[in-house]
């Protein structure tokens, strides 16, 4: 840890020292993906009860079979295609993929018999992990570097929690001017915040701005995740057919810009504890941003998309035959037990019931679908 430390420390220094300060969003990209260093370039990566934060798919074995519930109605609406194709980006330590598998493998031995999961992954030290864990599974699952490799995906695809993860550029009002937060460093070598203005070379940026944030109240700093514009636009064009199903903690544009909401949602986690000092360990924190669900819907759209849902988790993962699919995993739940407590989190408010949203999209699918995760509420409206 000290290492990966100093490592990231020396990486972020040259950097600065030779490209002069950096923006936000390049410093948080150093600090989560740096290929040696960078948060998620380690062997190990921190997730679930003793690491430093907990994801749906580590909460409850239930999250990924309630997933498999509206995926088996996804391949029944996309029965014209013979391949069972299901493709996850972020994967991270892989249990959601086990979980869905399993799902079909124990509840669908047709489908499980033709299923392909594919998992997505950049970084080559995950690969060969997920590669090696998943030896069993190898008829049925591979992992790949890039989307493009899979030569135009038609199928289902899923990614919990993966455009949190991105990097985002901080922007603050002062005085009716806006500025993005750059990283530079200080006379004794350490990193420090400074403001620039952001001018009209910044076009996209600058754009956005000029859209959504002109209203926003004096003294306001909030983010802008760019990275997923781009990633939206590069994964559409391999895309061709299917669902696309995408779970993140996240608002619509009104909530995300609310006045209140004046310091954004960026936070770093640490240990199960949430920290803003994000210069003292650059690297050993992971560092996110909730997703502004009005951008995802509406950057999907430009890209050919359709939006056929939108809810809080709580509401989709209700609609998903939960009582029988339960029994499918646990047989019955005892009171107070770790298990329902698992259950619980994933549904109650106070866990990620509220907080987590659903959003489904889909590209050449017709007719329109009515869609089991979406029979207890749908705010696509909300998104506009
Ligand atoms: C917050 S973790 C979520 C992990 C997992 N989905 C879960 O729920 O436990 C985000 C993951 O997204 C990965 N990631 C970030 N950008 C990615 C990209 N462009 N393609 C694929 N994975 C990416 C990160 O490396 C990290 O493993």
């Amino acid at each position: 840890m000290v290492n990966q430390l100093k490592g990231i420390r020396n990486a972020l220094s040259k950097k600065i020292k030779t490209h002069g300060s950096i923006s936000f969003r390049d410093f948080m990209e150093m600090c989560l993906y740096e290929e040696n260093f960078g948060y998620y370039s380690q062997e190990q990566i921190k997730i679930g009860k003793n690491g430093d934060f907990v994801t749906a798919p580590h909460t409850s074995k239930l999250f990924g079979y309630l997933l498999s519930v509206q995926i088996k109605e996804f391949f029944d609406i996309l029965e014209k295609d013979s391949s069972l194709n299901i493709c996850e980006f972020g994967a991270g330590t892989g249990v959601l993929a086990k979980d869905i598998m399993e799902f079909f493998m124990n509840f669908y031995p047709d489908i499980y018999k033709r299923l392909q999961y594919t998992v997505v992954e950049p970084i080559s030290k995950r690969r060969q992990i997920l590669g090696e864990k998943f030896i069993d599974f190898k008829d049925h699952f591979k992992v790949i570097e890039d989307f493009k490799d899979t030569k135009g995906f038609k199928g289902v695809v899923v990614a919990n929690e993966l455009f949190d993860a991105f990097p985002v550029h901080l922007v603050e009002k002062v005085d009716q001017d806006f500025f993005e937060i750059f990283v530079g460093l200080n006379e004794s070598g350490d990193l420090k915040e400074e403001r620039v203005e952001v001018s009209g070379s910044d076009r996209e940026l600058r754009e956005y701005i000029d859209r959504y944030l002109k209203k926003l109240p004096d003294n306001y700093r909030t983010e802008v995740n760019l990275d997923m514009k781009k990633w939206i636009r590069n994964f559409s064009s391999d895309f061709k057919r299917g669902f696309c199903l995408i779970i993140d903690y996240g608002y619509p544009r009104d909530d995300y810009y609310a006045d209140f909401r004046n310091r954004g949602t960026l936070l770093g986690y640490t240990r199960q504890r949430v920290t803003e000092d994000f210069f003292r360990y650059p690297g050993l924190i992971d560092m996110t941003a909730h997703v502004n669900f009005s951008d995802a819907a509406g950057w999907f759209q430009d890209a050919g998309f359709r939006c056929e849902g939108f809810c809080p988790q709580w509401a989709f993962l209700g609609g998903l035959d939960i009582e029988q699919t339960i029994e499918k995993a646990f047989g019955s739940l005892e009171p107070f037990s770790p298990v329902l407590a698992g259950v619980k989190s994933l549904i109650f408010p106070q866990g990620m019931g509220e907080s987590h949203k659903v959003l489904v999209v889909s590209k050449d699918v017709e007719p329109k679908p009515k869609l089991k995760g979406f029979k207890m509420k749908n705010d696509l409206a909300r998104l506009k």
